[in-house]
């Protein structure tokens, strides 16, 4: 094996630089990929989230990062990439613009966190990121399973609609009710908290649960997954968990130490966190 490159589980960890690493891959063999790069100066602390002298320089290296993966997603493949607005900085808002000319547009995702961030005193507190869909062109029909990430009707919900009167099959009516509504674009999960079990020492560290309804909706099992800047592995965990096959890059060797114990402890049936 190079070095490098740790094989575990149904995938692969590689120690490397995305836009490089991903040179390596042929054309067309991610079914779905879940980015999550560096915000660009969102996080003022985090060396790897400051490295760019401006915001021009931050948008063309996302483009070559962008078009790397946009070589080797499937044609009915969907592409997640997690954006945040910081008080500071609007580039998310060019890069979407830029991206948009660069690929389909296909979705525009709203991740509630359920609790806000208040480090601002002049405006609303923020409590949301966002998640841009792109896919491969305007003819794609991408695969989605809106049936695998329904949402379940609460008891009072469902005695409500099964007294409507204009539903005259009660059996079919409560079935259908049985299986939930389909979910929205807007994906409410609660970050995590410093105590959570799950956190486990990535700043930017997504909830497993958001990540599960990506991969749950837009990939069948035994498909291949990449995340190209896996930080803590929580796209690997999610994904190993749902018997996906997957691929994770980084940079710092520290989170992927944290991703391989995390993702042996899934393979192991541990757990997942
Ligand atoms: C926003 S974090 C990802 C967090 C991850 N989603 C999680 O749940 O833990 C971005 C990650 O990208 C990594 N990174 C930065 N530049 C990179 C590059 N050129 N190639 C691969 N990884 C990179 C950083 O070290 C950081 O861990």
């Amino acid at each position: 094996m190079e070095p490098g490159v740790i094989k575990i589980g149904h995938g692969t960890l590689i120690h490397g630089d995305a836009s490089t690493v991903l040179e390596s891959f042929p054309e067309q063999h991610f079914q779905l990929i879940i980015a999550d790069p560096p915000y660009f100066q969102v996080l003022v602390d985090e060396a790897w989230d400051n490295t760019w002298p401006s915001p021009e320089a931050y948008l063309e290296w996302s483009l070559q990062w962008v078009r790397a993966c946009k070589r080797v997603l499937k044609p009915d493949g969907l592409f997640y990439i997690f954006g945040q607005l910081g008080k500071r900085e609007h580039v998310w808002l060019h890069l979407c613009s830029l991206l948009t000319k660069e690929m389909q547009f296909h979705d525009m995702i709203i991740w509630d966190r359920a609790v806000g961030y208040n480090e601002r005193y002049d405006s609303f507190t923020s409590q949301y990121e966002m998640i841009l869909v792109l896919r491969a062109s305007e003819q794609a029909t991408p695969f989605f399973n809106k049936d695998a990430v329904r949402v379940p009707y609460d008891e009072k919900t469902i005695q409500m609609y099964l007294k409507d009167k204009r539903y005259k099959d009660p059996v079919a009516r409560a079935a259908h009710l049985e299986k939930g509504k389909y979910a929205t674009n807007i994906l409410r999960v609660p970050s995590l908290k410093g105590q959570s079990r799950e956190k486990i020492g990535h700043p930017s560290q997504k909830p497993i649960a958001l990540i599960q309804q990506l991969i749950a909706s837009s990939s069948r099992p035994g498909d291949l997954v990449l995340d190209p800047f896996l930080g803590s592995g929580t796209t690997a965990a999610a994904a190993e968990a749902s018997g996906r096959a997957w691929v994770g890059i980084e940079t710092n060797e520290d989170y992927l130490g944290i991703a391989q114990s995390r993702i042996a402890s899934v393979v192991a049936d541990l757990g997942l966190f």
